[in-house]
């Protein structure tokens, strides 16, 4: 009876760790540059944030936190070129503490659009699972409209084309 209660336990205990483990969900919340958090890395050290993002794996469903003093922003932009460049313009998250989801595999870009923040290195390129991005959505609704406004145009003249025959 006793062992029968010490194996039932070890089940559950076994369970637990189940289902506390990476394998049942995997989401995890990284914060971006650990203790330094966001901000100009320290010593000239331009890949500070491609060393941080190397050191880790990043999967579909994890996040970035990103943690700052002073004044700077976690600014997502679309691709690599924009990255390069240090553009200015992205989505603009100005708030500390922000946390950022990364929804599908690909590289997902991230600067400080503050000052030149960017160009001293506060910019974290993060490969997500494969790091291959799924095709775009078709670009279906401006295709569909213009499509139907060809065809009710069309429609129309084949309406004046007919009643004037
Ligand atoms: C920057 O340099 C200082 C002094 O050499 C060192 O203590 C610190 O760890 C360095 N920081 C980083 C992020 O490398
Ligand atoms: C990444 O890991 C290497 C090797 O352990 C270490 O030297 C480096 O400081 C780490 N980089 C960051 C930004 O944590
Ligand atoms: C990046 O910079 C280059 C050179 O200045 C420019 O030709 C290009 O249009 C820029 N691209 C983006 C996405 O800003
Ligand atoms: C994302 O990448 C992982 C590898 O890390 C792969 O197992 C998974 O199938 C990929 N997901 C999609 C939707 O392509």
């Amino acid at each position: 009876m006793g062992s029968r209660l010490m194996i039932s336990m070890i089940g559950l205990l076994a369970l637990a760790v189940i289902l506390d483990g990476p394998v049942a969900d995997g989401a995890t919340t990284f914060t971006v540059g650990d203790s330094l958090g966001w901000t100009i890395p320290p010593n000239n050290s331009m890949d500070y944030y491609q060393s941080w993002a190397a050191n880790h794996t990043f999967e579909i469903g994890d996040s970035l936190l990103f943690n700052w003093t002073g004044t700077h922003t976690a600014t997502i932009l679309s691709n690599e070129e924009e990255y390069e460049n240090c553009t200015k313009n992205g989505i603009i998250l100005a708030t500390s503490g922000v946390t950022v989801r990364l929804p599908q595999n690909g590289t997902s870009y991230f600067v400080c659009s503050v000052g030149s923040h960017c160009e001293q290195g506060m910019k974290l390129a993060v490969k997500v699972g494969n790091g291959i991005a799924p095709p775009p959505p078709p670009s279906a609704a401006p295709t569909l409209q213009v499509a139907s406004f060809a065809a009710t145009f069309l429609s129309s003249i084949a309406i004046l084309l007919f009643t004037h025959l």
